[in-house]
């Protein structure tokens, strides 16, 4: 096992009717409140209500601003970042999915800071300060709710970059259930393969005496494995949303990866192509993760077996390790189709004509990933895997 320093410092408050105190919640880290959202299902589901009658109560002044898109866009950044100077916002409250809170946390990074907020996303600039956010997340996915990143699409350029700082962690994410029950099926299967990509992200190490993180992270990617198709069936089941929704949450918030080298190849290679197409997250990582597992397996068969084994289930006395390794990255993919999700560049509705250029962006800071190293030819080898 690695050396690691853990400290998750987001508070979480989970379970019914909880978006129902956070005026109070907030009151005790701001006073001028920027309630920032997406494009409007806040509104039609009635939680834009609640959470404007919740900071009423609590007695706070507000301004809103809405209409972040999903792969939120730097340009209502920028907005956001004068409407917090020109009114002394001291808090930020995010309310919606992971493009809400990232774009608020890029809003919270940018207001105190004297340069360009797209500097943090370039590395040319490290975060020394940030107004502190709060979320009400309203669906499980992204786990920006107690994450440290914040991703942002530049659109000139179609660049969606990332940022990491401790500074971003919210400093509170209430978590209803509940409020996961209008999602688009569409949605909630993206969102499932965006918690599974951040587990499969960590799970796939050379790392050794990694068996506690091991069988945890197989606890998340059974728990949604079994829920997802639950809670597609049968969208108001509390209990499916509520596992999902928690192991949403823990699978990003850093306690899986603890001690071991973790990947993250797979995320950077998606980021290209929702900057360049605008396609849902986690609908890019259905694609490109069984097609990264088919490039890499044979770095680690071990470990791909393990997976098969522990978490598909498949009859070791069936396979050999090879085979094992290939059934188990056979079963993913089965799994992301099942619900809805597309496995190839082309039912993702991506031609061919800039991968080669997505290859090289995403590569021109250096080689991809731990669990085997990747260039541009590596790059365009797994995108030719998701054909
Ligand atoms: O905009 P509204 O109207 O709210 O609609 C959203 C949006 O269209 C809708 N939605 C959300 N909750 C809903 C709902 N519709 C009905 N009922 C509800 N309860 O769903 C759509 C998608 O929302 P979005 O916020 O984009 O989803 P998600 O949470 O998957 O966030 C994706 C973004 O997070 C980034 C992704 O790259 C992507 O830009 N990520 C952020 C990470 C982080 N900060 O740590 C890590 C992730 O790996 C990821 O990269
Ligand atoms: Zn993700």
């Amino acid at each position: 096992m690695e050396n690691f320093v853990f400290q998750n410092t987001t508070k979480i408050i989970f379970g019914k009717g909880t978006e129902n105190n956070v005026g109070n919640e907030v009151k005790k880290l701001g006073k001028n409140i920027l309630l920032h959202y997406g494009g409007g299902s806040i509104k039609e589901t009635g939680l834009y209500n609640k959470v404007v009658n919740s900071l009423k109560e609590a007695g706070l002044n507000f301004i809103e601003l809405g209409g972040v898109q999903p792969n939120p866009r730097l340009s209502l950044v920028y907005e956001g970042i004068e409407l917090c100077r020109e009114n002394d916002i001291d808090f930020i409250l995010a309310v919606g999915g992971g493009s809400v809170i990232d774009s608020a946390k890029a809003i919270a990074a940018g207001v105190p800071y004297q340069g360009d907020v797209w500097d943090f996303y370039t590395h040319r600039a490290v975060v020394e300060e940030a107004l502190p956010i709060g979320v009400v997340l309203t669906i499980a996915a992204a786990g920006s709710e107690s994450s440290p990143g914040s991703v942002i699409t530049k659109e000139e350029g179609n660049l969606k970059r990332d940022c990491l700082s401790d500074l971003l962690r919210p400093k509170f994410a209430i978590l209803n259930p509940e409020l996961t029950y209008t999602l688009p099926a569409y949605q909630t299967a993206c969102g499932a393969a965006d918690i599974m990509a951040h587990v499969l992200e960590r799970y796939f190490t050379h790392t050794e005496d990694v068996d506690f993180t091991d069988r945890m992270l197989e606890a998340a990617l059974k728990t949604v494995i079994k829920h997802t198709p639950i809670a597609l069936d049968d969208p108001e089941n509390y209990g499916a949303r509520a596992q999902i929704m928690w192991a949403g949450t823990v699978a990003h918030g850093d306690l899986l990866g603890t001690g071991r080298v973790q990947d993250w190849a797979s995320h950077n290679i998606e980021h290209e192509l929702s900057g360049f197409y605008d396609v849902a997250h986690g609908a890019g990582l259905a694609v490109v993760f069984p097609a990264w597992m088919k490039y890499v397996y044979k770095e680690n068969l071990a470990r791909f077996a393990q997976y098969a084994v522990r978490v598909w289930d498949v009859e070791a006395d069936f396979f050999d390790l090879e085979g094992l390794a290939l059934e188990g990255i056979r079963r993913t993919e089965e799994f992301f189709s099942s619900i809805g999700l597309p496995v190839t560049l082309e039912e993702l509705g991506i031609p061919d004509d800039k991968l080669e250029l997505m290859a090289e962006m995403c590569t021109e800071r250096g080689p991809l990933g731990n669990f085997k190293k990747l260039y541009k030819e590596d790059v365009m080898n797994i995108f030719k895997l998701a054909m």
